[in-house]
């Protein structure tokens, strides 16, 4: 029986205590803390009616190492999840760190003045965890997360060597407004109008924002277009996969959000520098998080499907051969059971399950991982029986 904390109550958040709400009989306490205590009033509330489940609720800044190590302290949890945003990594994971305490994350850090992700400042911990015999999972969402656990997988049963890898993500929702982003969108505009980024023959190559574009027939949705952009999972999946030569992301974009983006970008809206209006700085990309849709509300209106997967090819017995896993989430099945669209619980859902891996004792090892350096069979079939169903098909 293990004793959880949750920070960051947001979209995912939901998901995750949901979820951790469904398998009482894994995670016995739980505590969702967050900057604002009714974020975490509302969802305590709706876990009580659901599920017949208490769980404890706290306020806490996370970008306050003194203030989490505090809340730690209290709660004493088997595992700190961290679900609030990429900013806070460090802040809890030194928090973490000075408790003794176990770390699960889904997105790697950010630092909020640079556009930029890398794993450099989290991989930095892993001495001093391994030192004070903690773990920390980096990246237990779906990508990265359950991308880089397909990955493995696909290594260990059906490859001698994977030489190329394409992650294909494909958000086929629809919300009917005309422009909103499924996950924050601070988050998420940044990672979009970035440079794209492969990795080919040992050498990161470096495009333009949406320069190429491939069309995918995603299975259950149809063909979409599916732009190259650099997603965070690809550092750590070159220094994993043994024998790779290729790895690329995919991700569909319809033409009215390209079109909305670009204005929004042209005029400014999208900049994370502060700019002087009437006498106060604003940071444009956070205001205009302020008058777009809020992710959490988008989940009763979002009709549709995702589909993320994993194309790799390679050698096996001496032959070439390529496969493609994936699983489809269907956003009315996933707000019926979580209150949430399936961006959020796609996310949230595998966030549970690295951190059931990890009080189970199934994935525990001290110092700092991605996600495909554990055995990927148990979380598989976790994933199967909690919401996440995959399928595998020969190309
Ligand atoms: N790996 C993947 O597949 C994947 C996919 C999507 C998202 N993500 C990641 O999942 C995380 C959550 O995303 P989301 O869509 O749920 O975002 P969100 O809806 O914006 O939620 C984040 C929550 O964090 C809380 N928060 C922000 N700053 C805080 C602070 N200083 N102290 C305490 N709480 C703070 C906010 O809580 P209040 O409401 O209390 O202010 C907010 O509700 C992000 O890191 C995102 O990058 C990963």
């Amino acid at each position: 029986m293990a004793n959880v904390l949750v920070i960051g109550a947001g979209g995912v958040g939901r998901v995750v205590v949901h979820k951790l709400a469904q398998n009482k009989d894994t995670f016995d306490k739980i505590t969702l803390a967050s900057r604002r205590l009714e974020s975490c009033k509302e969802y305590q509330d709706e876990i009580k009616q659901k599920y017949n489940v208490d769980i404890d609720i706290a306020k806490v800044d996370a970008n306050n190492v003194d203030e989490l190590v505090d809340l730690i302290n209290k709660v004493k949890p088997d595992v700190v999840l961290n679900i609030a945003l990429p900013y806070q990594d460090l802040t809890i994971m030194e928090a973490c760190l000075r408790t003794n305490t176990n770390y699960l994350d889904t997105a790697n850090y950010e630092h909020p003045d640079t556009a930029k992700f890398e794993y450099k400042e989290q991989w930095a911990y892993d001495k001093k965890y391994k030192d004070a015999g903690i773990m920390a999972l980096l990246g237990s969402g779906f990508d990265p997360g359950v991308t880089n656990v397909f990955c493995a997988y696909l290594q260990k049963h059906y490859f001698d060597e994977i030489h190329y890898i394409d992650i294909l993500d494909c958000n086929a929702g629809d919300h009917g407004y005309p422009f909103a982003t499924n996950f924050n969108p601070e988050i998420n505009l940044r990672e979009v109008s970035s440079n794209g980024r492969y990795w080919e023959n040992g050498k990161w190559i470096e495009t333009k924002p949406m320069e190429i574009k491939m069309v995918w027939d995603y299975p259950q949705i149809g063909p979409r277009d599916s732009y190259l952009l650099y997603h965070e999972e690809l550092e750590s999946l070159v220094k994993h996969i043994k024998g790779l030569k290729r790895i690329r992301f995919f991700m569909t974009f319809s033409q009215s959000y390209l079109t909305h983006m670009k204005c929004l970008e042209n005029v400014g809206m999208l900049g994370i520098e502060p700019v002087e209006h009437e006498g106060c700085k604003i940071v444009p990309i956070q205001f205009l998080k302020t008058l777009l849709p809020d992710p959490k509300t988008l989940g009763p209106r979002t009709k549709g499907k995702t589909n993320i997967g994993v194309v790799a090819k390679g050698i096996k017995d001496g032959k070439e051969v390529s496969y493609y896993i994936y699983n489809v989430c269907d956003h009315q099945e996933a707000y019926k059971e979580t209150n949430s669209q399936a961006v959020s619980y796609t996310t949230g859902v595998p966030a549970m399950i690295g951190a059931k891996m990890m009080v189970e004792k199934k994935w525990f090892k001290p110092g700092v991982w991605n996600m495909e350096e554990f055995d990927p069979d148990p979380f598989m079939e976790e994933l199967n029986k909690q919401g996440l169903p995959w399928h595998i098909q020969k190309m």
